[in-house]
């Protein structure tokens, strides 16, 4: 709809100067006492900003606590080994944001000092640092006048402006960053970002939004002109998410498990799990563990004991893995010992591993605990007494 948009765009009034002073008046009263605010020391803003990117506000707090106690200091995360990293941000998912933090902290360390820059552009110079995220970092940790537009920033300032586009395309999002800097307090960017996130998360909620609750409603163009503020901005439904079915096999010698590790350019690069992969259309789930495991380690188990089926959502598609358990007929070639391994069960949870490996670990476990073989339902798990043959997604 560009000539509604144009004209939406020709008319729609700069959010009011005295929007941003009322609203950091109020985020001084209400803020809540999250644990990246204790200080404003930029190595912390930059993990809670990073977690936060892809992570609710109240799932994020343990990771961060976490990952500080275990690296308090940009310092102590170059040093790392990414193994660690990658284990400290266990659980927390986009994994790709704690890699892109090892990556840059070595950046930081050797190229500026052991200090995080400044500025947007210096901070965008940096692995995984994007404009979200170096705005984020120049206004929380330095105070620039910049503007960080996340989720609740989009939605607040497309309510204040009753804004009818898409909040996706950069076209938009331009408009709405536009119309925040107009209001934003030259000397309190910090506390103006992120009282900007905190109305957002806690009263101009995405569905039933606490208007009477808000401070600034008198300049919201959505309260003063809809009966609803919460239909703006338009939500498009999300397309559902394609379902994938996986097979793995626990390759068993012993007391010890093979394991490998990701690539670190996949999804989850750098983590390890069981060797396994996709069911093809029309293959059944033992054939495709069998096939895996040849093609990827280039060994072949004896007879496979089906242990049960672990369901997992990822935030793009969901997956259910078929889990089975053997050993060894015939061992393939040397392992390539940086990325394949033979580790005890303890030793294995050392490793930063997946989600859905963890529920594998715990489906194990539940089968050993079983008195009988293949009878035992878990929450995150199914098991079958006579697996059904065929393939496909399901
Ligand atoms: N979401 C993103 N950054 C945030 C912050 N600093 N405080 C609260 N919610 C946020």
């Amino acid at each position: 709809m560009p000539a509604a948009e144009g004209r939406s765009h020709a008319t729609r009034p700069a959010v009011p100067r005295s929007v941003g002073t009322t609203l950091v008046r109020w985020f001084r009263r209400h803020r809540r006492p999250l644990p990246w605010r204790r200080d404003r020391d930029p190595y912390h803003v930059w993990v809670a900003e990073a977690l936060l990117q892809q992570t609710r506000v109240a799932q994020a707090v343990p990771y961060y606590e976490r990952f500080l106690r275990r690296f308090p200091t940009v310092r102590s995360l170059a040093r790392a080994r990414l193994e660690d990293v990658l284990k400290a941000w266990q659980g927390a998912g986009y994994y790709a944001r704690a890699r892109h933090l090892h990556a840059a902290a070595r950046v930081v360390v050797a190229e500026h000092g052991g200090r995080l820059p400044r500025t947007v552009p210096d901070l965008e110079r940096l692995p995984g640092v994007g404009p979200y995220l170096a705005r984020a970092i120049a206004a929380i940790a330095y105070d620039a006048p910049v503007v960080a537009l996340e989720a609740n920033g989009l939605r607040v300032a497309a309510r204040w402006t009753l804004e009818r586009g898409d909040v996706r395309t950069s076209t938009v999002r331009s408009r709405l960053e536009r119309a925040l800097t107009a209001a934003l307090p030259v000397r309190d960017a910090a506390a103006f970002n992120e009282a900007v996130m905190e109305l957002g998360e806690t009263v101009c909620r995405p569905a039933r939004p606490d208007c009477p609750a808000c401070p600034v409603r008198g300049a919201c163009r959505a309260y003063g002109k809809t009966d609803d503020p919460s239909v703006v901005p338009t939500r498009r439904a999300r397309p559902r998410r394609p379902h994938v079915r996986a097979a793995l096999v626990v390759l068993r010698d012993g007391r010890r498990w093979f394991v490998q590790r990701r690539a670190p350019s996949e999804l989850l690069g750098g983590l390890w799990e069981f060797p396994g992969g996709k069911v093809e259309p029309g293959e059944r789930p033992e054939t495709a563990a069998r096939r895996e495991l040849e093609e990827e380690t280039g060994m072949r188990a004896g007879p496979l004991e089906f242990r049960g089926v672990v369901r997992h959502g990822y935030s793009h598609f969901t997956v259910e893995i078929w889990v089975y358990e053997g050993s060894p007929v015939a061992r393939g070639g040397p392992l390539a010992p940086t990325r394949q391994r033979w580790v005890t069960p303890a030793g294995f949870l050392r490793l930063p591993i997946p989600k859905a490996t963890e529920k594998v670990v715990r489906l194990l476990a539940a089968a050993r605990d079983s008195v009988g073989p293949a009878r035992k339902t878990t929450r995150s798990s199914h098991r079958r007494r006579h697996p059904p043959p065929s393939g496909g997604a399901g």
